[in-house]
């Protein structure tokens, strides 16, 4: 099912050069099932024609209050009855400004002040312009009276300067709309995760590893962030780029992932372990390429140490995060699961059968907690790691770390 499947969205324009972009946004938002109609400032015609939005959304483009193609001659009335959200990008300065007065000087802004639905502002202006006390003080006066401010991005602008005030890019935009829409069950929680396998080196051109995509991981810390967290992913070495709204610190070692979880635990409400943590490393790796001829019969010999069990170590700690682990299997996964759980003497443990789950998209999750066993459906690993987000709510604490 697309993600925006049965939306409703207006999509209003305003003067900037960020309005090109926005072309590329109603594409995706079309993409992914979105019904749009577009209102354009007049400003904003100037920058992109009315008739590049009509063709993308498949739907009239309003620019005109005095329109009369609606029956009731009502556009600014009509355009915002049933839709599921307002989104404004670009949102200029000049359209910030008027939306705090509550001005109602053309059809967007009237729509605005009109509206039954939520408001959500892509800024973009120059960097001065977004520094300005007034622009300051009107996102200020926006956001106390409930409209959602995405952005703006910081960089290279048009005007030839470097700053704040770039509009997001469509991608981000896109992430922010979809995550509105998840509910907030994590509002407020900050949340650390690790993903991905861990990358032992044997010498500094070979490594031993574990089979981990990282996509459940990554799935889940994007579920987090759409719930509303705050969300840390320690990851080891992946081929998927980092969730919109992740902060993501990479590692390669155990010991790296060990030592970036513990710096982070105080901060941390809950803790999800899904990296495949490679369970021992070489004792002495080697300083040079070993050589195939290194021990005469051109086959090393390796020794082993076992690595730190960061979850274990996690959910030791007196006054720790809710931990969450994971326990792919192969076999025996009811019995091996609640064993483990209470082995790592962890809150929370989900899970899966390797074979199910290796490099695929779908899983399949049981969860195992102090009341019992409960199997989850077969979903892809974004619905799963939703679903889960949701269980994982439904049980942690209501209680926060201090920062
Ligand atoms: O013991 P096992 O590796 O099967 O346990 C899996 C769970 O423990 C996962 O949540 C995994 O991320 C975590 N783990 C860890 N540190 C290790 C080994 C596993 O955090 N060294």
């Amino acid at each position: 099912m697309p993600e925006l499947h049965k939306k409703r969205l207006v999509l209003g324009l305003t003067g900037g050069i960020a309005c090109y972009k926005s072309a590329e946004l109603l594409r995706r938002l079309g993409d992914h099932g979105a019904t749009v109609d577009v209102v354009m400032t007049d400003a904003a015609t100037h920058f992109i024609t009315p008739v590049t939005m009509q063709a993308l959304s498949g739907r009239p483009v309003h620019t005109d209050a005095w329109d009369n193609r609606q029956p009731n001659n009502m556009p600014h009335i009509n355009l915002s009855r049933g839709a599921d959200a307002i989104v404004i990008a670009p949102a200029s300065a000049d359209f910030m400004a008027r939306l705090v007065q509550g001005r109602a000087d053309d059809l967007l802004a009237t729509l605005c002040l009109a509206r039954t639905c939520p408001l959500i502002l892509a800024p973009a202006m120059n960097r001065e312009m977004w520094d300005n006390p007034a622009t300051q003080r009107n996102v200020r006066q926006l956001r106390e009276d409930g409209v959602i401010i995405i952005g703006p991005g910081s960089g290279h602008q048009a005007c030839g300067e470097t700053g704040d005030g770039r509009m997001l890019e469509p991608a981000e935009i896109l992430a922010e709309i979809i995550a509105f829409f998840q509910p907030k069950v994590l509002q407020g929680k900050r949340v650390l995760l690790t993903a991905g396998p861990t990358s032992e080196p044997i010498d500094p051109v070979r490594v031993i590893s574990n089979r981990s995509s990282g996509k459940t991981g990554y799935a889940l810390a994007r579920a987090a962030f759409e719930a509303g967290a705050d969300v840390t992913l320690v990851s080891g070495p992946t081929a998927l780029a980092a969730p919109y709204g992740v902060e993501r610190i990479s590692v390669h070692t155990a010991l790296e992932m060990h030592q970036a979880v513990m710096s982070r635990t105080g901060e941390a409400d809950i803790f999800i372990a899904v990296a495949a943590v490679a369970d021992w490393r070489v004792a002495n790796p080697a300083e040079h390429k070993i050589k195939k001829t290194d021990n005469g019969r051109g086959v090393p010999v390796l020794e082993f140490i076992p690595n730190p069990d960061i979850l274990a170590s996690v959910a030791a700690l007196p006054d720790g995060p809710w931990c969450v682990g994971f326990a792919a299997e192969t076999e025996k996964l009811v019995q091996h699961a609640e064993e483990k759980r209470q082995r790592k003497g962890i809150d929370l443990l989900v899970g899966n059968l390797a074979q199910d789950v290796m490099d695929g998209d779908d899983t399949r999750l049981s969860l195992f907690d102090a009341a019992g066993c409960h199997h989850l459906p077969a979903a892809d690993k974004l619905s799963a790691a939703r679903r889960l987000i949701g269980e994982i709510a439904r049980r942690a604490p209501q209680r926060h770390h201090s920062a």
